[in-house]
């Protein structure tokens, strides 16, 4: 198996990389970075840094299809109010996420606590009834104890010690030897890893003697709220991560401003509002290069360019399937696979009314928590997307905070629903109990009096993460001559941190490309470093390297 990684690494690496022979040094290596959401501004932000430690001359242009940065994670204003954020996206990550985490400090950007409602208590629906609850205002003691009562003592201490050992075999990809890494199977395979992501949640607890109360009840929830997926339809390694968020935080003002800043730093040219529509692969000599034409959003959004710079490495830091992207068959050496996304609706909305309690099946609206998550009905399968959603209907609402309605100056809850649908007036007014109109915010023109129990509404879709269905192999980052690609992660794990792990990890393999080189001759110490790196992967690079 070992050897068989190997060979494709050694095929990935001759094909590659090492066919261009005759790159001088006194050429700037023009790098185009297409996309600028986690993994796109990390590699432009750590190609800088890796490039300037090295003496290399890299000259970054940035395209981002739309007029912002950070791609999956963004926020809007509530009510249209600036002075207020919510995240739509990716909202929270933990101390272990050292990148995001890193940069958190590095740029002066303040943490704060993820939202949380005001009630304090988190229940978990199955479309009956409440299976369990969480009580944040009871001592950490009396939930264990809760916990224990329904589900003894081994399954959420067994669950505990999977979900750390499992972190920490991923935590290795960080460093050395591990680190940078051409093939993201191999790394899978050396560290243990794809036993975790070759089966399902359900299978991988099972077969860590995980009690099946406890892993439908408690760890579905949380598959379900971060990844929109039951645990027979989502692999063990995103189960160990949805069940990791303990100390969880996010950036004051949006955590889009890391990726933001990224950019900044990297001294990168950003085209915003600009689309890469096709990416052509040709040889200038024994050089790869890369004509790109570009799109720009607004008025001749019809109209494509040819883009003025040739392009000596391409970074496609987007999921391909939806980049938009033609290219010539040359350029793409390894087929990019497209691989099923998840599509995710996320509802915010502001309303000053709570929940009804008869939605729930409860009598009392103060046996009600704020925050909502759900798992199957007892004998419902679990099946992906509507379906998957089971009785629920839904995969979590909660309240996020509270807040001031500006233009009434009454307070308000601000609410978000993860589905797999697009929530529907019947829905929410089911769910409130009060008749929402079929404009939501707006009531029926001859009904003045009766003001929609929804004062603000921003509905959206995503194509979020992938069904994270089992696999062992994963798309590599080298997909072609000096052309790389993040997007493979996304399958692995979908995070902003994973993401812009393989971003970071692409710009090394970049800048230990061009250093290994033979025009770039580097001090002997440096380049043996760089050639010993090099060479866990690919056993016979040194060789090749003294031959050349
Ligand atoms: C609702 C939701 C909740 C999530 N919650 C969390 C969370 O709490 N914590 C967490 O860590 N992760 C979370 N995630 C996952 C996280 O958002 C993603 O894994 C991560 O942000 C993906 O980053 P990326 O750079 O790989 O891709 P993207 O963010 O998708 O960036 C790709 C960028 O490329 C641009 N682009 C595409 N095609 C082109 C083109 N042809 N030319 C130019 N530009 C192009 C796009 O406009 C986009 O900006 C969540 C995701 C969703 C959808
Ligand atoms: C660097 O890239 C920018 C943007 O693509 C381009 O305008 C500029 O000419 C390039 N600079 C050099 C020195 O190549
Ligand atoms: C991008 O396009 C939007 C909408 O067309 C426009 O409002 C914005 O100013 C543009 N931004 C840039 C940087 O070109
Ligand atoms: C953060 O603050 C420190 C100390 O004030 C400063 O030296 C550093 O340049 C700042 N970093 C950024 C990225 O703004
Ligand atoms: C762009 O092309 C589409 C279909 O090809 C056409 O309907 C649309 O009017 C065009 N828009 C512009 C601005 O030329």
């Amino acid at each position: 198996m070992k050897l068989a990684f190997g060979a494709i690494a050694l095929l990935l690496g001759t094909d590659f990389i090492w066919a261009t022979k005759t790159q001088t040094k006194q050429n700037i290596w023009q790098v185009a970075v297409i996309g600028a959401g986690a993994g796109g501004s990390s590699t432009a932000y750590h190609l800088q840094q890796y490039a300037q430690q090295a003496g290399l001359n890299v000259n970054i242009t940035v395209f981002e299809k739309s007029d912002r940065i950070g791609g999956r994670t963004l926020t809007i204003n509530p009510y249209d109010d600036l002075s207020q954020r919510i995240e739509l996206g990716a909202s929270i990550f933990i101390e272990k996420n050292y990148i995001l985490y890193n940069a958190l400090k590095e740029f002066n950007l303040s943490k704060r606590a993820p939202d949380e409602d005001s009630s304090s208590v988190l229940g978990i629906w199955d479309g009956e009834q409440f299976v369990f609850s969480f009580n944040e205002d009871s001592s950490y003691w009396w939930n264990a104890l809760k916990v224990i009562w329904k589900y003894g003592i081994m399954a959420p201490r067994r669950t505990e010690n999977l979900m750390i050992s499992t972190i920490d075999k991923f935590l290795r990809l960080y460093q050395e030897p591990y680190f940078p890494f051409r093939s993201l199977t191999q790394r899978a395979y050396e560290l243990d890893l794809h036993k975790a992501t070759g089966v399902t949640g359900e299978q991988w607890l099972k077969n860590h003697n995980i009690d099946d109360l406890y892993a439908h009840d408690i760890v579905q929830a949380a598959t379900r709220v971060n990844y929109a997926s039951n645990l027979g339809r989502i692999h063990g390694l995103d189960t160990m991560v949805s069940m990791a968020p303990a100390g969880a935080m996010a950036v004051e003002g949006g955590n889009w401003q890391i990726f933001d800043k990224m950019v900044q730093l990297s001294g990168a040219a950003v085209a915003l509002n600009t689309s890469v529509t096709s990416l052509k692969y040709w040889r200038d000599e024994a050089l790869a290069k890369y004509d790109l034409k570009t799109r720009s959003a607004g008025k001749n959004s019809n109209k494509t360019e040819l883009y003025p710079v040739k392009f000596d490495s391409v970074i496609i830091a987007s999921p391909w399937q939806f980049a938009g992207i033609s290219a010539d068959n040359d350029a793409i050496q390894t087929p990019i696979d497209t691989i099923p996304y998840v599509q995710l609706h996320v509802t915010i909305f502001a309303s000053p009314f709570s929940y009804s309690p008869a939605f729930f099946g409860l009598k009392d609206a103060k046996d009600l928590p704020g925050t909502i998550l759900t798992t199957l009905a007892k004998g419902e399968d679990h099946n992906s997307g509507s379906d998957g959603a089971g009785k629920a209907g839904f995969f979590s609402i909660s309240i996020l905070r509270k807040t001031v309605n500006p233009k009434t100056l009454q307070p308000e809850y601000i609410y978000k629903i993860f589905s797999p649908e697009k929530v529907t007036p019947e829905f929410l007014s089911r769910l409130f109990g009060l008749k929402v109109p079929d404009g939501i915010i707006d009531a029926p023109e001859d009904d003045k009096e009766n003001v929609s129990p929804i004062s603000w509404y921003y509905p959206h879709v995503f194509n979020s993460y992938p069904k994270a269905l089992p696999r062992v192999t994963f798309q590599d980052p080298i997909v072609g001559p000096w052309l790389f690609y993040t997007s493979g992660m996304d399958s692995f794990i979908s995070t902003m941190e994973t993401n812009a792990l393989m971003g970071k990890n692409v710009a090394r393999l970049l800048v230990d490309s061009i250093l290994a080189l033979p025009n770039y001759a580097l001090a002997g110490e440096e380049k043996q470093k760089i050639l010993g790196r090099l060479d866990h992967d690919k056993e016979d690079v040194s060789k090749e390297m003294e031959d050349l």
